[in-house]
């Protein structure tokens, strides 16, 4: 029997890596991905060596441009947030990450893929979602669902008597649970779980205190193309270099911190702290160049699909056809969403404080206050409200009738 396990390096997935070959006697396939969390990736090349993963049945793939490309822009491009305010970093990830464990799987003619997310999460439903939506025969196995490793000794315990090494810091109780990738960092449980106590500085780790934020303020310009940013200050990037350096200049003035009490899918209220530094100035810069280029009716029915569409983000319906359907008719509203916003960075705040483009409907003739020169008769306004205003008069006559 093979497995493909989608394998960080940690401890955590490394006595999974453990107790696949020794519970279910698995060859074990391992994947790490870089998806710009910023961490060595080789170490974990060594590390499942160690654990008597055979050269050919590691994989390390860098696919930071794939993900910001094919994940990350298509979810901008909706303005998709999460409940308000989360921008769904960690959520996005997994399909891409199920998608590759598949692909790996049917090259090494495996039946299962696994993962080390916990039952009571999000992250096994997206994992699971897209593996089976792409494979419908895949298994899959998910160690933390039925292992009886429940506490942090018993964990050790395994670590200790299978050889696995054991990072100093890792041997007492983890402070909280982090996942990072190019667009954000969250951090969750343990000493975040009561969601009335303030989280502690040292849990932000890409963003500094906006108190400690540059005194003056930063101006950037981001270039659109059809919805997706193409170049910061004119100069043009692919995807993942654009959004690694939106995170460096979010990072410096202390942008896209959050602090969230969600919902999972599962039920429960979770507390997270996020830090989504480039992603929070990509949606202010997005939405300033739509208020220019879209018009009121489709940009009013997408941000009234919005909720639903990071619902299904969230929920893991990556891969599903109602997904795709919105996909499609957002993607068709980004047709002519080009140009160029200018922001200020200061503080903790992103402010569009510019945008052009030679796509605007912005017509300067028909707002003014000053003289239209014809563009707009005002009188037409009064047989606008008239029509309008009918029905309201009809309600306000019928419930003075009825009193
Ligand atoms: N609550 C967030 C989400 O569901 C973040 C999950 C973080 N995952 C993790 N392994 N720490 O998208
Ligand atoms: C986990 O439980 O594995 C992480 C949190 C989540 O998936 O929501």
């Amino acid at each position: 029997k093979k497995v493909v396990l989608a394998y960080s390096g940690g401890l955590d997935t490394s006595i999974i890596l453990k107790w696949l070959q020794t519970e279910y006697g698995c060859e074990v396939i391992t994947f790490t991905a870089d998806l710009g969390q910023g961490e060595e990736l080789e170490p974990a090349r060594a590390k499942a060596e160690l654990l008597g993963i055979k050269p050919e049945n590691i994989h390390i793939e860098d696919v930071r441009e794939e993900f910001v490309r094919d994940y990350v822009f298509p979810m901008f491009r909706a303005n998709a947030v999460y409940e308000g305010q989360y921008l769904l970093g960690t959520s996005i990830a997994r399909p891409l990450i199920a998608k590759r464990l598949v692909e790996l799987a049917q090259q090494h003619g495996a039946d299962a893929v696994a993962h080390g997310a916990t039952g009571k999460g999000n992250d096994q439903v997206r994992f699971e979602l897209s593996a089976y939506a792409l494979d419908p025969s895949i298994k899959v196995i998910a160690p933390w669902r039925i292992w009886d490793l429940t506490s942090r000794t018993k964990l050790i315990e395994f670590a200790e008597a299978n050889q696995i090494p054991i990072a100093k810091d890792k041997r007492g109780e983890a402070p909280f649970s982090v996942d990072a990738n190019l667009l954000h960092t969250s951090s969750e449980g343990k000493a975040l779980e009561n969601p009335a106590e303030q989280a502690p500085d040292y849990v932000y780790q890409r963003t500094v205190n906006p108190e400690d934020a540059p005194d003056q303020p930063e101006y950037i310009e981001v270039t659109f193309e059809k919805g997706d940013a193409v170049a910061i200050n004119g100069q043009a990037m692919s995807p993942a270099t654009l959004l690694a350096a939106l995170n460096d200049y979010g990072g410096r003035h202390g942008i896209g911190r959050l602090d969230f009490v969600e919902n999972r899918f599962v039920g429960m209220k979770s507390r997270g702290i996020y830090e989504t530094p480039g992603g929070t100035i990509l949606l202010e810069a997005h939405r300033g160049i739509e208020q220019i280029t879209l018009d009121s009716g489709s940009g009013h029915l997408k941000d009234s699909l919005m909720p639903r569409y990071a619902e299904l983000i969230y929920n893991g319906f990556w891969f599903s056809p109602e997904r795709e359907m919105l996909q499609a008719l957002i993607d068709k509203s980004q047709e002519y969403v080009s140009g160029t916003v200018r922001l200020k960075l200061y503080k903790g705040l992103v402010t569009c404080v510019g945008r052009w483009s030679d796509m605007s409907l912005y017509s300067e003739a028909h707002v003014t206050f000053e003289e239209d020169a014809g563009a707009y008769d005002q009188k037409d306004a009064a047989g606008f409200i008239k029509l309008n205003a009918l029905r309201l008069k009809l309600i306000g006559n019928r419930n003075a009738r009825v009193k």
